[in-house]
Parts: C-alpha cells; sequence; structure tokens
C-alpha cells in the first residue's frame, strides 16, 4: 500500500520522566531519521535517545500544516518518524487529524502506546483509582472552556456518577471545576488531588478537598500541565488498615483467598467463612491477573 519505504510512528512518550519509556518507544526514537516531540509537554531528555544524525523538531510553534510538512517529506524519502507526543498518544493527543493526512496519503503508520500522565499521577499519589465498593470506574474528561464538550459530557453530568474522575487541560479552571462537582453532589469535604509535572524535576503534588484546593492551586501558583484526580481513590486514608470506615475496609476479591476463580480455588477453611465476611467485600467479575 505504502507509496515509500517510509513509516510514521505516533510514540507515546510517557509523562517525562525518560525512565517511563516502554521499550518500544526508546528504540524508535533511537532508530527513527526524523523525530517530531511536543516540547510543551516532552522534555529533552526524552528524545535524547535519537540518534546523531537524526532531525529533532520541537512541535510546540509549528501549527500541523508545518508538522506534516517536515513528515510527509521525510516519509517520501523513505525515512522514519517519530512523532513523539506525551502520556498516550490516545488522550488529547490530536493524532487523529494526522492519521487522516497519513491515509489519505496512503502512508503507513502505527502508534506506540505510552504511560498516560494519568497513570504517573495515581502512580505518585500511591492511588488505586478502582476502589471496591467506592467506585469501579474511571472518567477521564477535561473541563469546558475555549473547547466545548458534546452534551452530556459537562463535568457536572459525568461526576454525577460519582466515580474516579481524572480530569486534564483544566487547572486553570479549578473553581468552576469545584462549583461543578458540589453542584454535582459530591461533598465538600471529597478528596481532590492535582499533579504538577509529574515526573519532571519540578514534579509537584497537592492534596486537598473541594474546600481548599482552588486556594492551594492558586497559591501554587500552577497554570498548566497538571492533572487533576477526584474521589475517593486520591483519600490517602483508604490505605490505612484497621478501620472501621467503609473506604478503608472494602478490598478486592482479586488476591481473596475466599474468592474462587479461573486460576485459583479458595480455600476450604476460607469459604466458609466467607459467607459471612464476604459480604463486605467486592471486586472483580472476572480474572487474567
Ligand atoms: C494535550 S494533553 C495530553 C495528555 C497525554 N496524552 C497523557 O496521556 O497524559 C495535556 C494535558 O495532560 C496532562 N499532562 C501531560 N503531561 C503531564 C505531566 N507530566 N504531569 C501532569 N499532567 C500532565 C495535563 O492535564 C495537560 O494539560
Amino acid at each position: 500500500m505504502n507509496k515509500t519505504n517510509g513509516k510514521v510512528y505516533f510514540v507515546g512518550g510517557g509523562p517525562g520522566d525518560p525512565e517511563l519509556l516502554t521499550l518500544k518507544a526508546k528504540r524508535i526514537i533511537e532508530e527513527s531519521d526524523v523525530v517530531i516531540y511536543a516540547d510543551s509537554l516532552v522534555p529533552e531528555e526524552v528524545v535524547s535517545y535519537a540518534n546523531d544524525k537524526a532531525e529533532v523538531y520541537g512541535s510546540k510553534t509549528m501549527a500541523l500544516p508545518q508538522i506534516m510538512e517536515i513528515t510527509l517529506k521525510a516519509v517520501s524519502e523513505g525515512k522514519t518518524v517519530a512523532r513523539v507526543q506525551s502520556g498516550d498518544p490516545s488522550i488529547y493527543g490530536a493524532i487523529l487529524e494526522q492519521m487522516r493526512i497519513l491515509e489519505s496519503e496512503d502512508i503507513d503508520y502505527e502508534i506506540i502506546p505510552g504511560v498516560s500522565s494519568a497513570f504517573a499521577a495515581a502512580a505518585v499519589l500511591k492511588a488505586e483509582l478502582t476502589v471496591p465498593e467506592i467506585s469501579q470506574s474511571i472518567i477521564m474528561t477535561r473541563a469546558e472552556g475555549r473547547v466545548s464538550l458534546p452534551p452530556g459530557e459537562e463535568l457536572k453530568s459525568l461526576a454525577s456518577h460519582g466515580c474516579s474522575l481524572v480530569i486534564f487541560l483544566s487547572v486553570t479552571r479549578m473553581t468552576k471545576i469545584v462549583r461543578e462537582l458540589r453542584s454535582a453532589g459530591y461533598s465538600k469535604d471529597t478528596p481532590i488531588a492535582v499533579a504538577y509535572r509529574v515526573g519532571w524535576p519540578e514534579e509537584l503534588v497537592i492534596r486537598g478537598t473541594l474546600t481548599d484546593i482552588s486556594a492551594k492551586v492558586r497559591d501554587a501558583k500552577i497554570t498548566l500541565q497538571a492533572v487533576i484526580i477526584v474521589g475517593q481513590a486520591v483519600n490517602p486514608d483508604v490505605r490505612l488498615p484497621d478501620s472501621d470506615r467503609p473506604e478503608q475496609r472494602a478490598s478486592s476479591h482479586l488476591y481473596s483467598e475466599t474468592y474462587t476463580h479461573l486460576y485459583r480455588k479458595a480455600s476450604r477453611r476460607s469459604r466458609s467463612s466467607a459467607k459471612d465476611k464476604d459480604k463486605a467485600v467486592s471486586g472483580v467479575d472476572s480474572v487474567k491477573a
């Protein structure tokens, strides 16, 4: 199909820490003839693996036509292009319009997944985003701003589910976010965390509640590159053992000795005690781990 031997890779560059690149992403950066990286969100260290002969471009000052001009020229010369995006390319990566052009030109391309800032933030917060009995779903979204949201995706309506929320691209709208979450029914002491530049040397994590988070973010002067996570998932107390509070008691079936699944039978002793105890335990329906 491809008219030349050139190929484009959309590479997930991860949140910023070069050690969070996948081995495949690193290899493709090393082997590519042209590397175009989103230098507003991807630090230079991530593309430092490019070979000495590679042309390396930062794309933060470029519009789509310029990016595609460089890309199409390289491909027409049979070169390989690594388009390095922040986090995972499938989340707000703006790759769709690039893929459409490549499709129309019959150019071969591939997507290499990366560690999203959502998951890097959950990691620094030491959070499991799926808290048994509290939230078994995660909604990834953004607040409405210059980009309008499709009907039904307003934060207020998504928040009505009460599950873990990961909000991108919205740290300048904390007051509006808090207002919408409150009107969707989140209590004023709902835990919320803001993780700025996760994986960068200047990484900063702010924890709070819907009552105080706006002021904390304002005081820290964070206006960009932060991911917001809302819900009991970011309540540090869920990690504390031996509490009567429900969010600290529930745990997953996954490794429960009272739970039979495809690869393991519940122990007999635990099966009998489970009848009484396990009512408080929730978890997964099928297990592949
Ligand atoms: C254009 S989106 C790209 C998201 C990216 N594809 C991902 O999976 O993380 C940019 C937004 O992602 C979040 N983001 C990206 N990198 C980040 C990082 N290192 N730390 C915190 N948030 C980050 C911020 O919300 C930022 O406004």
